[in-house]
């Protein structure tokens, strides 16, 4: 089967197509025949990319652990999925992503996919809404009528974010730059603001939660617009290997979850979420998609579809979109 693999070279690591022998799902696990997978470029830079469970050195990673596809085979003891049923869900971090034909998925790592929406939209969920999720449900424990400020709306983890806070009641301030303001005010934030005209914090104090999607020097000055007692969260990549004890405590990685992964297909289902696709790759452009895409400007994800013959869009010139796709265009 056709995967893409991170193998070393000069200059630095690169992402190239590799054929390898189709997985076989072990106990507890269901082999996926990949229709579409999500793309999230900083995975590249994350530990287990580059690392295997021991700590030993890992090559040859498939990125992109998101996906939606169609249930070829179950391992021993997974009795509740049959071959052909569309799922969508999650990877385990330390194994092989979904950027190929076929991936290995854990059983409780995938759910059905929300009926409504292609396999290109329901690739570009779960990575997004399962972070927002657990950071703002599970680790910040956000109530309704509190206040959050969302760092980086526009994105593929904030489009859920501001979606999530304010679908629990919260009043929800996000930050965008000029062009996507519009854009992150229809996903249903009460305030959005241009970071990149004014600091926010001369625009927003007082906050009870900050879910911060960008990190560095953003996330530094977040924390003086909590409350005394404020929760901080944050996802950004560049805090992964922080050695501040309060950036540590703020810090959480996505796990997948398939009770959540229900809970996210119902709203997508019913209406109360939506996705954004932003642009749309076939599998032989995926290393384009990741190694052209930082610093990300989009609205919301990037994908690839890996089945053959279906449309595709124009790769985005690096860190800027040119063409951009709301959930519902351009069906596969
Ligand atoms: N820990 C985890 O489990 C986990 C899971 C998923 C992702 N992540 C990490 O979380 C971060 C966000 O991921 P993502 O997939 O949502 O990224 P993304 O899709 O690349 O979005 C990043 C967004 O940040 C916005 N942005 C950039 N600079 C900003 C600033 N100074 N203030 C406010 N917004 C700013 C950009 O929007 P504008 O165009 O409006 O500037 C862009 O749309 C990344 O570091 C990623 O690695 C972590």
């Amino acid at each position: 089967m056709k995967t893409i693999q991170l193998v070393p070279k000069p200059g630095g690591p690169s992402l190239v197509e590799r054929e390898a022998r189709q997985p076989i799902p072990g106990p507890g696990e269901v082999l996926i025949r990949v229709r579409a997978a999500g793309v999230t470029p900083t995975e590249l830079e994350w530990y287990p990319t580059s690392h295997t469970k021991e700590g030993n050195a890992r090559e040859g990673a498939v990125p992109g652990h998101e996906f939606s596809g169609v249930v070829e085979a179950v391992g021993p003891g997974v009795g509740l999925l049959e071959s052909g049923r569309e799922v969508y869900g999650m990877n385990d971090w330390f194994a092989e992503g979904a950027t190929a034909e076929c991936c290995i998925a854990p059983f409780e790592a995938v759910a059905p996919k929300p009926p409504n929406l292609t396999h290109v939209e329901a690739a570009s969920v779960p990575i997004g809404a399962l972070t927002a999720w657990q950071g703002l449900f599970d680790r910040a424990n956000l109530q309704p009528g509190e206040r959050v400020l969302v760092q980086g709306g526009a994105g593929a983890v904030g489009i859920f974010a501001v979606q999530l806070a304010k679908y629990r009641g919260a009043h929800v301030v996000a930050t965008a730059s000029d062009r996507n303001l519009e854009f992150v005010a229809g996903l249903g934030a009460d305030e959005v603001i241009d970071y990149s005209k004014a600091p926010f914090e001369e625009q927003v104090r007082d906050m009870d939660v900050v879910f911060d999607g960008v990190g560095g020097e953003t996330l530094q000055r977040s924390w003086s617009v909590l409350k005394p007692n404020g929760r901080m969260v944050t996802i950004a990549a560049s805090e992964e290997g922080t050695s501040d004890a309060r950036v540590k405590e703020a810090f959480f990685i996505v796990v997948p979850n398939q009770k959540q992964l229900y809970l996210i297909a119902e709203m997508l289902r019913s209406g109360a979420l939506r996705t954004v696709v932003d642009t749309i790759v076939p599998l032989a452009k995926a290393p384009e998609a990741y190694l052209s895409a930082l610093p990300r400007r989009g609205r919301g994800k990037v994908v690839v579809l890996v089945e053959e013959g279906s449309s595709t869009q124009e790769l985005p010139e690096a860190g800027a979109s040119k063409k951009r796709q709301a959930a519902g265009q351009g069906r596969n």
